[in-house]
């Protein structure tokens, strides 16, 4: 008897939640949540346990309205731990609970989220769940993320996150975030929101080319998914086409990572460097055509040296990666590989610019214009030919470097 009561009180308050939820989503997400890849009633969030009675979609698979954890969001686990560092498991974060992939996730019939390289740049996946991203050597650290978007450290140029947000949520919106990977040329199907626009998409208003990487004019290249096909989508080697299918990635990270903004990593043990996209030649500053030599490789072209801007996304993952500070595992259609404590930073740069016989030719003849010594370069001043013989590229090449007499990053 008593049981019986106590299951219609809960149906009774289930509704009185669910209702006020749908009474609440009106204001805010009304016509967003049913297009949104959580809310599909086809592919949206469907717990194994609650198969039955909600309909896949259903807010309850998230939201529970009396066994929730008590950190505020009525969620089926905590939105997030707190735990300072890797190793994330399952119940770290909520969103845990389900994009940990197909063992150990809540969500029934499991399913993958291949890592950027992979889903949009053609790679074999390095990880197929959003938890084994983060797991991977470097990553976006999660603690850090949530107190910079609180407000607990650093400076920031976007108004507060309450105190307990979820540290996603820097990123995205997971009442509207779409699924991008399902239609990887429709950049309607966004998954990102800016942090200094959290309510609404990025990437999605097609009319609104600064949601787009067109928003540069003809200076971003999609650079090469396969073939000579471009990303994101690789149907097609135009480059008008592809830029158009790709969300202005560059206006996400620049909320956080600009020339103002101090940002504290964990990993590294320091603030991180602080940078003007204006300014760096991978960005709006000018690269030139310095030497009567091919400098770049396709699908970039020395005749328009000077004329690109580069997306974060095209050397960076956004969430973990095997490669040091994010690097990706493919750029341009080649594989990358540089681990933490790698210094030999050109099997990044070989993917885009000449291999290293001819960057012996570039940096010999920069020594003669910018007076360094062999040391600035090399360990010893009789270098051979061993590649160890070379010093790390970081003090010369970095974010923040172009802005001395040489445009170096
Ligand atoms: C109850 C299970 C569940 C939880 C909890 C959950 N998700 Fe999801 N998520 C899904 C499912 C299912 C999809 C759709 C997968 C697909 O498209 O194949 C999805 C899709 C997404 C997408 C769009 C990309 C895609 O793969 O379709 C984003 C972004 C996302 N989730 C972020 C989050 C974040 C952030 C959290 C935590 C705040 C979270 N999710 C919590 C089940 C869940
Ligand atoms: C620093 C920004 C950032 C943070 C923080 C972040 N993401 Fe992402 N996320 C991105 C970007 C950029 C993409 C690439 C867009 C895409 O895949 O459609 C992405 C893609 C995704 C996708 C879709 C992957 C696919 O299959 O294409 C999911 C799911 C997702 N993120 C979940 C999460 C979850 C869960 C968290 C927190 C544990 C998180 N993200 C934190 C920026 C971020
Ligand atoms: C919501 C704020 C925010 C956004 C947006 C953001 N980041 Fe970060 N990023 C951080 C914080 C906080 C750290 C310091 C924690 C850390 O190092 O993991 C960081 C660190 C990094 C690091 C150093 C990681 C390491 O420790 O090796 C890289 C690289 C990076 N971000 C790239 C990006 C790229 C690329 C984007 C766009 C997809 C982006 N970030 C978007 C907040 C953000
Ligand atoms: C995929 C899991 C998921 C689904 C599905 C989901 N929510 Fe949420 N909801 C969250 C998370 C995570 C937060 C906390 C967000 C944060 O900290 O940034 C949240 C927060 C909220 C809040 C508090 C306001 C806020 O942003 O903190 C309300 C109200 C809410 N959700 C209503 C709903 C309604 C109504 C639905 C269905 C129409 C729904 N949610 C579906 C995960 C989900
Ligand atoms: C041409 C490839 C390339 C592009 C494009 C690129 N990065 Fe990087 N990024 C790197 C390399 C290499 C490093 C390591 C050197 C360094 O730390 O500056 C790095 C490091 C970083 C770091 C860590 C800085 C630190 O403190 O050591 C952040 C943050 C970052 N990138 C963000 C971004 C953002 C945001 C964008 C887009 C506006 C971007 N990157 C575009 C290659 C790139
Ligand atoms: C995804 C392709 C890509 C990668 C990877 C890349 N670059 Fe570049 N880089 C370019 C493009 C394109 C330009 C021309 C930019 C312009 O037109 O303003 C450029 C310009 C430069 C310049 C200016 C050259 C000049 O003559 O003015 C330097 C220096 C440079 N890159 C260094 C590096 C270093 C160092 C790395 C590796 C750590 C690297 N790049 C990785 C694409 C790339
Ligand atoms: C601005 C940086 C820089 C400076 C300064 C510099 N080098 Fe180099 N050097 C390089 C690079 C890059 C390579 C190519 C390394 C590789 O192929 O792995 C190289 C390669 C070499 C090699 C190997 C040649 C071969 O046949 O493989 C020798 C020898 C060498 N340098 C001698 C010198 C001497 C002597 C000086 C001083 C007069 C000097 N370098 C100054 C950057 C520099
Ligand atoms: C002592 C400083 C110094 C060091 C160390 C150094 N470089 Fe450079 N590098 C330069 C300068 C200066 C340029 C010419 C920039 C310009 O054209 O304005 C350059 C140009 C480049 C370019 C662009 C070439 C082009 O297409 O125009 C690449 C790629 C590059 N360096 C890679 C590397 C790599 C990889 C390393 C480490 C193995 C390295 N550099 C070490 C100073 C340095």
């Amino acid at each position: 008897m008593l049981s019986t009561l106590r299951t219609l009180l809960n149906k009774f308050m289930g509704l009185i939640f669910l209702f006020s939820l749908v009474f609440y989503s009106q204001s805010v997400f009304a016509n967003t949540y049913t297009d949104s890849a959580h809310g599909s009633s086809s592919y949206g969030v469907e717990r194994t346990a609650w198969t039955a009675p909600y309909v896949p979609g259903n807010c309850a698979h998230c939201h529970e309205q009396h066994t929730a954890e008590a950190d505020g969001h009525l969620l089926i686990a905590n939105s997030f731990s707190d735990v300072l560092t890797q190793p994330y498991v399952t119940s770290t974060t909520a969103c845990f609970a389900c994009h940990a992939g197909i063992t150990g996730s809540l969500q029934n019939n499991p399913f993958n989220n291949y890592d950027y390289s992979a889903t949009f740049g053609g790679a074999s996946a390095t990880t197929s769940n959003i938890m084994a991203a983060f797991n991977q050597p470097s990553y976006h650290n999660l603690n850090d993320v949530k107190r910079y978007i609180t407000g607990y450290s650093g400076t920031k140029s976007f108004s507060n996150f309450p105190a307990e947000t979820n540290p996603c949520s820097g990123c995205h919106n997971v009442h509207i975030a779409r699924a991008n990977k399902r239609y990887p040329g429709h950049p309607t199907f966004t998954a990102i929101s800016r942090p200094s626009d959290h309510e609404n998409l990025w990437g999605d208003e097609e009319d609104n080319t600064s949601e787009l990487m067109t928003s540069y004019g003809s200076a971003y290249q999609p650079p090469i998914r396969s073939g000579s096909n471009l990303e994101p989508d690789g149907v097609s080697s135009s480059r008008v086409i592809q830029a158009a299918k790709t969300p202005n990635y560059n206006a996400l990270c620049i909320d956080c990572h600009n020339s103002t903004n101090i940002i504290y990593s964990t990993t590294l043990g320091r603030n991180l460097l602080t940078f003007n996209w204006s300014l760096e030649v991978h960005g709006q500053g000018e690269a030139h055509d310095w030497y009567a030599e091919q400098e770049i490789l396709p699908p970039y072209s020395d005749s328009n040296l000077g004329n690109y801007v580069l997306s974060c996304m095209d050397c960076h993952e956004p969430h973990g990666s095997p490669n040091t500070l994010l690097i990706r595992s493919r750029v341009n259609g080649s594989t990358v590989v540089m681990p933490p404590g790698s210094s030999y930073w050109n099997e990044l740069c070989k993917s885009c610019h000449l291999a290293a016989s001819e960057l012996q030719n570039f940096h010999h003849k920069t020594r003669l214009e910018a007076d360094y010594s062999c040391t600035d370069c090399h360990y010893s001043d009789k270098p051979n030919a061993d590649p160890v013989s070379l010093k790390p590229c970081y003090p010369c090449h970095h974010h923040g470097s172009s802005t001395g007499g040489f445009k170096t990053f």
